[in-house]
């Protein structure tokens, strides 16, 4: 009676099946954005996109397609040249195909009986990661939501082990101890915010990290960790972790990272990298000298959603020593029990701050064989090219000042004529508004300045020109519009 509605080999499944991917092909193709956005407001959003959300019986068909074209059309067109704000990329055509697969299928991750040969693919693509990132051989990992998940459990593992190592404590079992006030965790102050975010979530306060001074190139200071690390060990305060950043989101700054771990270990500290932007310069030949000291980690955050080109979400977590999993393992009756696990079977449960988890490496899985090392490689140096590019240009513009050479994809530059602050954010709101453009916007120093991120590399030259010309215009306008 349901058959049609169920992905199964149930003949009117397939019929049906075939249906709804032919018509969401259709609805995609007809309806995706010649602009980067139609530059509605959210309480226009709201009315286009209003309507009974849970019908007592189905809205017909061409209604609903109706209603999924208005959504495409309104959607930011992450392929546009002109789309340029965050990392947030266009999509590999063979992750896509590898979508439909992973959500017909709907393996769950978390043990070996709901996902047999997915399982054995995460595993086998998280032992390459490790390989590429040089991780010694008991290192593991697994994969995630993202950056902002596996920063939280680089700080939640590093927490732990360091409880468990120096305090002799097991939070695992006892939850944190009374002094857990004075643990602090060291990171750049050009360093994501989930890095503070998995401080207030495990229960350490914001007071818990010390940012340390970056240098002209936004890189983490050494000597400002260092000194940082002493001041904190002064009044009886308990350093336990560095974040060292290897692409940092508004710049795309490397910090350095053998200076970084030299110090960590010297201080007995976890060092975790959030490489979840950088890493993808690990395909690099010619950059992957950014990434030298990655292997000295003892945790890893890496991002395929970001610059390896794979539909939101795809992230991983690798460890340099799979033992210290153990700080978060849990066996349950019904899932993972301990019998199974020393009958050899990998229950990946034991691994991740989640439970069901999505098949997202087949995507990761799939792209890589489809369009293997060498053309990922020249994919995401082509990044790097074009922000440089960029950088050249606006370094000639009269009007504009260039705050760094960009490492990776990302240039931060801002306006820097009368009333600055105000004209580069209504630069970035205008663009957007208009659906012109849809470019970033960030503080540095306390000054408002505006960001192209890279994250495709089909973009040419001729784009980026026509594109920092738009802005120009926009500023010029601006500047016209508040002396009128
Ligand atoms: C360096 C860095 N780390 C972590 C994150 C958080 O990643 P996610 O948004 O996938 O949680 C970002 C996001 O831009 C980032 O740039």
């Amino acid at each position: 009676m349901f058959d049609s509605h169920f992905f199964s080999r149930h003949k009117k499944s397939i019929e049906n099946y075939r249906a709804w991917i032919d018509a969401g092909v259709e609805e995609l193709l007809a309806s995706y954005p010649d602009g980067p956005y139609a530059g509605d407001r959210p309480a226009s959003l709201v009315d286009a996109l209003r309507g009974e959300i849970l019908p007592a019986a189905p809205v017909p068909t061409a209604e609903l397609k109706s209603r999924l074209r208005t959504l495409i059309a309104k959607s930011i067109a992450v392929s546009h040249p002109r789309t340029a704000a965050h990392l947030h990329t266009p999509v590999l055509l063979p992750a896509l195909g590898a979508e439909m697969i992973i959500s017909a299928l709907n393996q769950s991750m978390d043990s070996f009986d709901q996902a047999p040969a997915a399982t054995v693919v995460e595993e086998l693509i998280c032992e390459q990661l490790c390989r590429l990132a040089g991780l010694p051989r008991p290192a593991a990992g697994t994969f995630t939501a993202g950056g902002s998940q596996s920063n939280y459990m680089g700080v939640l593992l590093a927490r732990d082990y360091f409880l468990r190592k120096r305090w002799n404590w097991n939070a695992r079992e006892k939850g944190l101890p009374a002094e857990a006030g004075h643990l602090r965790i060291f990171c750049s102050e050009a360093a994501h915010f989930s890095v503070e975010k998995a401080a207030i979530q495990l229960g350490l306060g914001l007071q818990s990290v010390v940012r340390i001074g970056v240098d002209s190139a936004f890189r983490m200071r050494p000597d400002h960790l260092k000194q940082q690390i002493e001041t904190a060990r002064a009044p009886g305060l308990a350093p336990f972790a560095v974040v060292a950043t290897a692409g940092t989101t508004d710049f795309g700054s490397f910090d350095p990272i053998n200076a970084i771990s030299e110090i960590a270990r010297e201080a007995g500290l976890w060092l975790h990298v959030d490489a979840a932007y950088g890493g993808a310069l690990l395909l690099s030949e010619k950059h992957r000298s950014k990434l030298d000291g990655l292997n000295r980690a003892d945790s890893i955050s890496m991002d395929f959603h970001k610059a390896f080109f794979q539909p939101i979400s795809c992230g991983a977590f690798l460890l340099s020593d799979k033992a210290r999993f153990d700080l978060i393992r849990v066996h349950a009756d019904y899932l993972n029990t301990e019998e199974r696990e020393a009958d050899g079977i990998p229950d990946l449960v034991t691994r991740s701050v989640l439970t069901t988890r999505r098949f997202e490496a087949l995507k990761l899985w799939t792209s890589f064989q489809a369009v293997g090392r060498e053309q990922f490689a020249a994919m995401i140096d082509r990044l790097a090219s074009l922000a440089q590019f960029a950088a050249s240009q606006i370094a000639a513009l009269e009007n504009f000042e260039l705050l760094h050479q960009p490492e990776f994809g990302c240039v931060v530059f801002r306006y820097a004529g009368g009333r600055a602050d105000g004209v580069n954010r209504a630069i970035a709101q205008n663009l957007f508004d208009s659906g012109r453009a849809v470019i970033g916007h960030t503080v540095v120093n306390g000054r408002a300045c505006l960001k192209l991120t890279f994250c495709n590399p089909c973009t040419t030259e001729e784009q980026i020109r026509d594109l920092l010309r738009l802005i120009e215009n926009c500023a010029a306008e601006e500047v016209l519009t508040a002396h009128a």
